[in-house]
């Protein structure tokens, strides 16, 4: 069968239909552009905006294509298992609905359901533990994905757990991912070690707070920081990255990590949210301005040189210009190498949507634009400071723009920042994926780098 992954969303939604298609074509399906397709498979995301209108469109528009007997759409992720069986009721050509417990089931499913024409399946039960998935081929490829999928060669993600128990107040993921699980150890080592077998460099340990890692019944005793460690250890492995870590679960072991581990990379997501104690404290986030800057103080520490970011919502219900305030601060203390910032919105069922007086969109818009405007001045000087510097990198792809000449390649140094370079004697069928680079950086733009190779390594 041919068909076409359609994703939303973040990191693990990517990551999941990375894993689908590997799934669906170790089967013999084969991964198609939207036109060509037969089984269409959207990977829905609601953690922001309004997701279910983005999905009702995308449907509208498969259904097009969705005339020639055999072809259906299945929907995943977030949204179907908000929308369950309701997909089914306003969209007959929908036959698969699987929430982010049910994905381990979907290809099999997608299966079934290529064989007849008249079944339909909904998998949306949340379940006690990890749902461990089929082992797909995890060889690094780049032509099999269709354009934006974003698999990289030489880069890998690994998920650890699944779910989320915080339940801060303004958010929907313990609703739609349902209470954490932890995965066995085990299996995270034995995929880590495969991967690395295939010739991935570099590796990122996914879960939607990773720090509490093992602390759920899932748990086995080895805590998050046993884990780094442990794959640390792994020979051939260059990178090691994790994300998402919540600020109140980040163990004292794992800010030491890094001014230990040698291939940890000094990066850090850490979540702010807001840098007001009494929003954090609505926000129901348990810590305040003191831990958090203490953390950081922690990790600077360990890591003098290392590169953190953050998420940021603006307009909380309550948030008063001087707890905005409060936060505009907070970026100039901690001095966050990037950060991504929301305007707050309702989502369905979460307790925010009952605090008042809610932020009108114009002052929550100002307040955006305003944060953005600084954030990007500070991330423009953490950039222009890593000019005349050495590094490494790990090369990705060739680099969406291309100048004149040599062809331009793209990849990430040790802190996570962009950097592309021009090589020459290089042409478009080399595969340079994967393959480490000494680099002299040469100039900052906005958001990446730009260098030029040092030496001559092949
Ligand atoms: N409104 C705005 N931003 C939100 N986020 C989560 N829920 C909401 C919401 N209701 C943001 C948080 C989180 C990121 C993934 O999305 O900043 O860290
Ligand atoms: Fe949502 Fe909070 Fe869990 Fe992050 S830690 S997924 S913000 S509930």
């Amino acid at each position: 069968m041919k068909f076409n992954v359609i994703t939303f969303g973040c990191q693990m939604n990517v990551h999941d239909s990375d894993w689908l298609i590997r799934a669906m074509e170790s089967r013999g399906w084969e991964a198609v552009e939207e036109s060509e397709a037969e089984v269409f498979v959207v990977n829905t995301c609601s953690v922001r905006e309004k997701p279910e209108q983005k999905v009702y469109s995308v449907l509208g528009r498969l259904g097009g294509y969705c005339t020639k007997p055999g072809s259906f759409v299945a929907v995943g992720g977030c949204v179907a298992q908000q929308i369950g069986d309701g997909f089914f009721e306003k969209f007959p050509f929908v036959r698969l609905v699987f929430g982010s417990d049910g994905i381990a089931k979907a290809p099999q499913a997608l299966e079934e359901l290529a064989e007849d024409h008249n079944k339909k399946l909904i998998f949306n039960d949340f379940l006690t533990d990890y749902p461990e998935r089929e082992k797909v081929d995890s060889s690094p490829y780049q032509d099999l994905v269709p354009p934006g999928i974003g698999t990289i060669t030489g880069q890998a993600f690994v998920n650890i757990m699944q779910g989320c128990d915080n339940f801060c107040t303004y958010c929907i993921v313990p609703y739609t991912r349902g209470r954490q699980k932890s995965r066995d150890p085990e299996q995270v080592i034995e995929e880590c070690r495969n991967l690395v077998e295939s010739g991935v460099r570099e590796i990122t340990l996914l879960g939607q707070n990773v720090n509490s890692f093992g602390m759920d019944s899932g748990g086995t005793g080895v805590s998050f920081a046993d884990l780094l460690y442990k794959i640390s250890a792994i020979a051939g492995l260059e990178r090691i990255r994790f994300t998402t870590s919540h600020p109140k679960d980040i163990a004292p072991e794992v800010i030491t990590a890094f001014g230990e581990l040698p291939n940890l990379c000094p990066q850090l997501h850490l979540p702010m949210q807001s840098g007001s104690d009494s929003v954090l404290k609505r926000m129901g986030r348990k810590y305040d301005r003191k831990r958090y800057l203490e953390i950081v103080d922690g990790l600077k520490a360990a890591c003098p040189e290392i590169s953190l970011s953050t998420d940021i919502i603006v307009g909380f219900p309550g948030e008063t210009d001087e707890d905005f305030e409060d936060t505009m601060e907070m970026l100039e203390k901690v001095r966050f190498e990037s950060s991504f910032s929301f305007k707050y919105s309702d989502r369905p069922g979460v307790a925010a949507v009952k605090f008042k007086p809610k932020v009108s969109d114009d002052i929550a818009q100002k307040r955006l634009t305003r944060l953005q405007e600084r954030q990007n001045h500070i991330t423009r000087e953490s950039l222009e400071r890593c000019v005349g510097r050495e590094t490494e990198i790990l090369l990705e792809r060739p680099s969406r723009k291309q100048g004149e000449g040599d062809i331009h390649w793209r990849g990430k140094d040790p802190w996570g920042r962009v950097v592309n370079v021009p090589l020459s004697g290089i042409t478009d069928d080399d595969s340079l994926g994967g393959k480490l680079l000494k680099v002299l950086i040469t100039e900052a733009k906005n958001h990446s780098l730009f260098g030029k190779k040092v030496g001559n390594p092949w």
